[in-house]
């Protein structure tokens, strides 16, 4: 079997708790394959005084059969390319808000210059028969770089975020140079159809690609595979966290105070796709036109710290802090606090005993790639006595959670409805709604996405000589 390279921004140590499904997920394919995971070590160095910090410092760390590679980057390189092109242009475009994106033509230029900083540390270490994937919007150019120092290997690329459609994606500058690193890969994977037929109509539209059979397309004198390719959980490690004693006593201690009442519960970073002031006036539009959920229902909403570098980071806290004040204001009693909010990470081995004792579960982004949550939530609910998925359209998880209740996040009485009617919901609708939904997260779990994107990708044509 081919030795596998992952390359992403971020590079989580599976070994440690806090790392996640897609960290163990893809930790358990390298320990098969043995490999390397690439990318920034999450540490920005100063520059020396007087000057720019040298060529990055690359740290090498063993994690069992893993090889864990990880490069420093400057503080310009850091604020270009991750605060400034990859979180105050690519994020807020791929999530539809044009109106947030943050322009600076230098910042583009720290963004390839990142990019190409990857692919010179990355390719010496490269093996003829290695086979890359590469992810998300930060290292849309890293395959085109590579190819450019020679490098044949298959390359795939997974973007985890939404792909916008053509006219909005061409709103970024720079759109079609990235565009045209996309079509450097050998496979592309998006996580919708929707995404899926942007991409599609953007290199047809705009590069006169021609589609070939099956998922391939013939562009810049070679071919290319690109389909949707649903990320999901790992149905198995989340159930071990459910068992553990971290989540079980948050589960007992939470049944216990709200022994009374019915839990509502939002998890989510604190970024403005997430839709939380909507999501809290959708709340407040629920106390408002339904008052028996007055000291019945209270939501919990986590927001971890998230991108606070990033401007429109902090206009959404000063909303969201003000909401909430106003919500419990106006509502509360002095035994009832309707919302209780909470900006801080909350430990991940905790939080399946979190969804266990919630009878409703808030996922409503504006805009999201697929959204774990929902995913999380469904495998950890009591399959007896099971809660509710209220799930935004707008999230990628939508496409395969026919069986949340599905709400349009800018209506607040819309959404309003569909949170009382989940807590109103007879049990034996509850039991099948989530039947259907724990099927859906176990046929298409994290498993299911690594093997199947990356036996496509072990399967597409060898790299031709036509480079973009
Ligand atoms: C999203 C992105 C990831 C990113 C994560 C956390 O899920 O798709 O690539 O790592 O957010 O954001 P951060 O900026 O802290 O890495």
């Amino acid at each position: 079997m081919a030795r596998l390279v992952v390359v992403s921004n971020r590079v989580a140590d599976p070994r440690k708790a806090s790392a996640g499904g897609l960290a163990v997920a893809l930790a358990e394919f390298l320990n098969s394959t043995g490999g390397i995971w690439f990318g920034w070590s999450g540490k920005v160095v100063e520059p020396a005084e007087g000057g720019r910090a040298g060529e990055a410092q690359m740290h090498s760390q063993q994690a069992g059969p893993v090889k864990l590679v990880t490069l420093d980057l400057s503080r310009e390189d850091h604020d270009a390319y991750y605060l400034g092109y990859s979180n105050g242009v690519l994020w807020p475009v791929c999530h539809y808000r044009l109106d947030l994106a943050d322009f600076e033509a230098s910042d583009i230029q720290g963004y390839r210059r990142v990019n190409q900083l990857f692919a010179r540390q990355l390719a010496p270490l490269l093996q003829p028969d290695d086979i890359v994937w590469v992810h998300d919007y930060h290292l849309i150019p890293l395959g085109s770089e590579l190819r450019a120092l020679g490098c044949q290997q298959r390359i795939g690329f997974f973007l985890h975020v939404p792909l916008p459609p053509p006219p909005m994606f061409a709103a970024i500058p720079g759109h079609d140079w990235l565009m045209k690193g996309l079509c450097s890969y050998d496979l592309v994977g998006l996580q919708s159809q929707a995404d899926h037929a942007h991409f599609c109509q953007y290199i047809q539209g705009e590069f006169h690609a021609q589609s070939l059979e099956g998922a391939q397309w013939r562009v810049f004198n070679r071919t290319l595979c690109a389909g949707a390719y649903p990320i999901g959980i790992d149905v198995e490690e989340f159930n071990a966290l459910a068992e553990a004693p971290e989540a079980r006593d948050m589960y007992e201690r939470m049944k216990r105070e709200y022994s009374r009442r019915k839990l509502l519960v939002g998890v989510d970073r604190l970024d403005y796709s997430k839709g939380l002031p909507h999501r809290l006036k959708a709340f407040r539009a629920l106390l408002q036109n339904y008052p028996d959920t007055h000291r019945s229902a209270t939501l919990i909403q986590i927001a971890s710290p998230s991108r606070e570098d990033v401007g429109a980071y902090t206009d959404i806290l000063h909303e969201l802090e003000s909401l909430c004040g106003s919500i419990n204001g106006n509502y509360g009693e002095l035994d009832w606090m309707p919302v209780r909010y909470i900006h801080r990470t909350v430990a991940r081995a905790r939080l399946p005993g979190l969804y266990r004792a919630s009878q409703v579960a808030l996922v409503t982004p504006l805009r999201d790639g697929m959204n774990l949550v929902a995913k999380e939530f469904v495998v950890a609910q009591d399959p007896e006595d099971p809660g509710v998925l209220v799930l935004s359209r707008f999230a990628g998880a939508a496409e395969q959670l026919k069986e949340a209740l599905l709400v349009n996040p800018y209506d607040s009485e819309g959404t309003a409805e569909a949170i009382h009617l989940a807590l109103q919901m007879p049990l034996e609708e509850r039991r099948e709604r989530h039947r259907a939904l724990l099927a859906v997260c176990k046929r298409w779990d994290v498993h299911w996405w690594c093997d199947t994107f990356l036996e496509d990708l072990g399967t597409t044509h060898a790299q031709e000589s036509g480079t973009p």
